[in-house]
C-alpha cells in the first residue's frame, strides 16, 4: 500500500485577496469546487439536440406585447433601490403582519456586514465551533482539536431548515408549524484553511479538524414564542454531528455491487462519512436530503478508468491532502480503487432518530449532487428534481416506485423512508420554439420569450437501465455517461431546482457559466442563450398536464440575470428593469407561504462586484418577475439555505464562507461577532469570520416582554458583543477598508 507523499504547503497562507476568473475568492474555488473552472468543463460529449444557433443577422432586441410596455418605462439612470416603501401587506418589521419590507441596497463586495431592511433585526442562532455535544468545550481557535471540532457545529454551512419538534406537525409541504421547540439540520460544504488555523498546527492535526468540520450538524432550537428569535439547546438528546468518520448506510440498486465495494468494505454497503455537503431538501416524512457536491476536490484517482475524468476526478494531489491520512482517498492504493464510487450521492438523514445511519441512494444517481427537493404527485408518488452543478451538466427526476404513506407515525415513517431506494430516474432534454434566433447576445426572440418544450429522458425505468450498452449498476454510478447517451441537455451550471408546493411549477436555478458558447463548448440555445453567461437565470418549468409523474413538460425563462443598468440581456418576465434589484449567480431557491419565490445568490462580488444576497421574486399576476433584495451577506460570503416563514415574519439564511479572500494574518471579516464603535477586543477573542446560521426577525422581537431593552436578545451571545444588527435602508455610504472590523 503505498501513500501519496506529502505535497503541499504546512498553510496555504498566500491565498490573497483577489478574485478568480468568473466567480469568487480564490480559496473559494479552492477548496469549494477544486478550482472546477480553471479546468475545460468534463462534458465533452457531442449531445448537441439543439440546432437553433441563430445568425448574427437576428442579433437584435425584439420587444413586443407587454415588453414594449415594459421598455417605454424604462428610464436612465436607475433609481436608488435602497428605500424603496414596504408595499406588501402589513408594516415593516412587524410580528405576525407578515414579511414587508422595502428592498435594501445592494450593498460593495467591500462591505463587511450583513444588511437586512429597515424594521428588521439579524442575530446568529449558532456559528462555526459552537458546542453541541457533551464533551465539545467552547470554541478557541487557538486550541482547536478533531475531538471538539467533531462536537461543535462545522465549518461553512449550506442547507438549513428548521423543522417541528414532532414530525407529526409537517402537515403539508406548503406549510410547516415549528412552534417553539425545533431541530435546526444544517449540512458543512467544506473548509477553507487559510482562515481557520495559525501556523502553530501540523498538517496531519490541522487536516482531521477540518475532516470533523465537513458533515452535517442536527441541533434542537427553542423560543419563547413564534415570532421571537430562537436559542439553540447546548446539550440536547437529538444533537448530533455526522462527520468523515460516520458511518453510512448505501442503499438502492448499486449498493453491494462491485463498483462499490473497497478492501475496507467489501460489501459495497458501508461507507464512512459525507463530502461537500452543498444544498439539500426536506421531505414530507421529515428527513432530510443533502447534495454530495464537488467530491473531485478530495479524492485522487489512478487514471484507469476514463469515466473518472467526465467527474473532473485525477490522479494528482487534491488540496485537501487528506490522502496522506488515509489510504481510501487515493485510488492508487490496492483495494481502493472503487472509494471515489462512495461520494457524489443524495444523502438522506433523519434528525428524529439520532442512532439512525444516515444513507446514500444510489437510486436516485452519482453526480455533482447540489440538493434534491421533494414534492408529491396526485397519486402521492414522491417526484424528486435534481441539479448536477458543472459547466454544460444536467437537470434530473427522480420518481419513487412507490406511494408516500400519510401520517408521519412511526410506522409510516420507517416505510417513507425507504421511497428514494427504488424508482425510475430522468434527465431533461430543453427544446426552444425560436429555433434560429438565439445567437448568444441575449436577444429575445421574436416570440417575446425564451420558451419551449421538454422532455424527461429515461435513464432507468421499473428497476431496468433505459441506455444502451451500460447496466443499471453502471447508469447509477456514472450517471453523467448515461445522461451523455441519450442527449441530455447542456445547462448553466444548474444549481437548486424546487417545485413550488402551491404550483408544481419547477424552479431551476442556472448559476453561471463563463464558457457557453466559447471555443469547441456548446452554444448558446434558448434555454441557456446568453454567450459567456456571467449572471446565470431561472428556469421555469410545467410539467404537462399538471401530473409531477409526467415526461413532457413546457418552459421559459424567468428571470435572465444581471445588472440592468449596465447590462440590457438582464430579462425579469416584462417587468420594467430599472424597478428590480440587480441580482447575479443564482444559487438557492425557496418558497413562502404566500407563494413567492426565493433565491439566494452566490458569485455577485466577481459578476456585479455586490455582495451577495437574498431577494424575493414574485411570481404572479403585474408584478411577475419583480426582485427585491432582502439581505446583503457579508464579504466574500455566499448566502445559502433560504428558509422564509411569513407567519412568523421571519426569514433565516445560513451565511457560508465569510472573509474567504481573506488569509489567517490579514482576514477580511469578522462576521457575526462585529463590535460595536469603541468596543475593546476581549483578551484572547477570535478575531476572524465564523460561518453561521442566522436570523432576521423584527426589530424588538427578541425583546422579552416588561424587560425592553436592546441588548436582552436571544442566543448565548453577551450584550453589547455585537453577534446582531438592526436594518438599514442604506448602508452604501459605509465602506470600510479591508479588515476593518468595526461595523456601522
Ligand atoms: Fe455548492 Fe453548487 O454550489
Ligand atoms: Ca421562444
Ligand atoms: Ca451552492
Ligand atoms: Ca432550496
Amino acid at each position: 500500500m503505498t501513500i501519496a507523499p506529502e505535497s503541499r504547503p504546512t498553510l496555504p497562507l498566500t491565498v490573497g485577496p483577489h478574485y478568480a476568473r468568473g466567480k469568487r475568492a480564490a480559496a473559494t474555488c479552492r477548496y469549494k469546487c477544486a478550482d472546477a473552472c480553471a479546468h475545460p468543463a468534463p462534458n465533452l460529449s457531442a449531445n448537441e439536440y439543439f440546432r437553433d444557433v441563430a445568425s448574427k443577422a437576428l442579433s437584435r432586441r425584439v420587444m413586443l406585447g407587454g415588453m414594449a410596455a415594459a421598455a417605454a418605462v424604462v428610464v436612465a439612470g436607475a433609481e436608488v433601490v435602497g428605500a424603496q416603501p414596504a408595499t406588501a401587506a402589513g408594516k415593516p418589521g412587524k410580528p405576525g403582519k407578515g414579511l414587508a419590507f422595502g428592498a435594501i441596497q445592494p450593498q460593495p463586495m467591500a462591505i463587511d456586514d450583513l444588511v437586512v431592511p429597515e424594521g428588521y433585526e439579524w442575530s446568529p442562532i449558532i456559528r462555526w465551533g459552537d458546542p453541541i455535544l457533551p464533551g465539545g468545550r467552547a470554541f478557541d481557535a487557538a486550541a482547536q482539536t478533531p475531538e471538539k471540532q467533531a462536537k461543535q457545529f462545522g465549518y461553512n454551512c449550506d442547507y438549513l431548515d428548521i423543522l417541528p419538534d414532532d414530525p407529526k406537525h409537517i402537515t403539508s409541504m406548503v406549510e410547516t408549524r415549528r412552534g417553539t421547540r425545533g431541530l435546526l439540520v444544517a449540512n458543512h460544504e467544506y473548509t477553507n484553511p487559510g482562515i481557520m488555523f495559525d501556523g502553530s498546527y501540523d498538517a496531519a492535526t490541522r487536516r482531521a479538524i477540518e475532516r470533523a468540520a465537513h458533515g452535517m450538524s442536527i441541533v434542537e432550537v427553542t423560543r419563547r414564542k413564534e415570532g421571537t428569535p430562537w436559542t439553540y439547546e447546548r446539550i440536547a438528546s437529538r444533537n448530533r454531528r455526522v462527520h468523515m468518520d460516520t458511518e453510512f448506510v448505501i442503499d438502492g440498486p448499486a449498493a453491494g455491487h462491485e463498483l462499490m465495494r473497497t478492501v475496507e468494505d467489501p460489501t459495497g454497503t458501508r461507507v464512512r462519512g459525507t463530502l461537500n455537503n452543498c444544498a439539500g431538501g426536506t421531505t414530507p416524512w421529515g428527513t432530510v436530503l443533502s447534495g454530495e457536491e464537488n467530491f473531485h476536490g478530495y479524492l485522487r484517482v489512478n487514471g484507469a478508468d476514463p469515466r473518472d475524468a467526465r467527474y473532473g476526478l485525477r490522479d494528482a494531489a487534491t488540496r485537501y491532502g487528506w490522502e496522506n491520512d488515509d489510504p481510501r482517498f487515493d485510488g492508487n492504493n490496492p483495494g481502493y480503487e472503487n472509494e471515489n464510487h462512495r461520494f457524489g450521492w443524495m444523502v438522506e438523514l433523519d434528525p428524529y432518530d439520532p442512532d439512525a445511519a444516515p444513507v446514500k441512494h444510489t437510486a436516485m444517481g452519482r453526480f455533482k449532487h447540489e440538493g434534491a427537493n421533494v414534492i408529491l404527485a396526485k397519486n402521492k408518488q414522491v417526484v424528486a428534481y435534481m441539479g448536477d452543478d458543472e459547466r454544460f451538466d444536467y437537470v434530473y427526476k427522480f420518481v419513487s416506485k412507490h406511494a408516500m404513506r400519510p401520517g408521519n407515525s412511526a410506522e409510516a415513517r420507517a416505510f417513507n423512508k425507504t421511497l428514494l431506494s427504488e424508482g425510475d430516474l430522468y434527465v431533461a432534454r430543453f427544446e426552444g420554439n425560436s429555433a434560429g434566433e438565439i445567437d448568444g447576445s441575449g436577444a429575445l426572440p421574436s416570440d417575446g420569450a425564451f420558451d419551449g418544450t421538454g422532455e424527461w429522458l429515461p435513464l432507468v425505468l421499473d428497476g431496468e437501465s433505459q441506455v444502451d450498452g451500460m447496466s443499471l449498476a453502471e447508469v447509477l454510478v456514472f450517471t453523467r455517461l448515461a445522461a451523455d447517451a441519450v442527449g441530455a441537455t447542456k445547462m448553466d451550471r444548474p444549481e437548486d431546482v424546487e417545485p413550488n408546493p402551491f404550483t408544481g411549477r419547477v424552479y431551476v436555478a442556472c448559476t453561471n457559466n463563463s464558457d457557453r458558447g466559447t471555443g469547441t463548448n456548446a452554444p448558446a440555445d434558448e434555454a441557456n442563450p446568453r454567450g459567456s453567461n456571467r449572471h446565470g437565470h431561472i428556469v421555469e418549468m410545467i410539467e404537462d398536464g399538471g401530473d409531477q409523474t409526467a415526461t413532457t413538460f413546457t418552459w421559459n425563462l424567468l428571470i435572465v440575470c444581471g445588472d440592468p443598468e449596465v447590462d440590457d440581456t438582464a430579462y425579469f418576465s416584462g417587468f420594467p428593469a430599472d424597478k428590480v434589484s440587480p441580482i447575479s449567480c443564482p444559487d438557492n431557491v425557496a418558497f413562502d407561504t404566500d407563494g413567492n419565490l426565493w433565491i439566494s445568490t452566490d458569485g455577485q462580488p466577481s459578476s456585479i462586484q455586490k455582495c451577495d444576497g437574498l431577494f424575493k421574486v414574485t411570481l404572479d399576476g403585474r408584478q411577475r418577475g419583480r426582485v427585491e433584495q432582502f439581505l446583503s451577506v457579508p464579504r466574500s460570503a455566499e448566502t445559502c439555505g433560504p428558509l422564509v416563514d411569513v407567519r412568523d415574519s421571519m426569514a433565516y439564511v445560513n451565511v457560508q464562507h465569510p472573509g474567504d479572500d481573506g488569509s489567517f494574518a490579514a482576514q477580511t471579516s469578522y462576521f457575526p461577532d462585529y463590535l460595536a464603535e469603541g468596543e475593546e477586543v476581549p483578551a484572547g477573542a477570535w478575531r476572524g469570520p465564523r460561518p453561521s446560521t442566522v436570523q432576521v426577525f423584527p426589530a424588538g422581537a427578541g425583546e422579552k416582554p416588561g424587560k425592553g431593552g436592546k441588548h436582552s436578545g436571544p442566543g448565548p451571545f453577551p450584550p453589547g458583543r455585537g453577534g446582531r444588527g438592526k436594518g438599514s435602508k442604506n448602508h452604501a455610504s459605509f465602506l470600510p477598508e479591508p479588515g476593518e472590523q468595526f461595523r456601522s
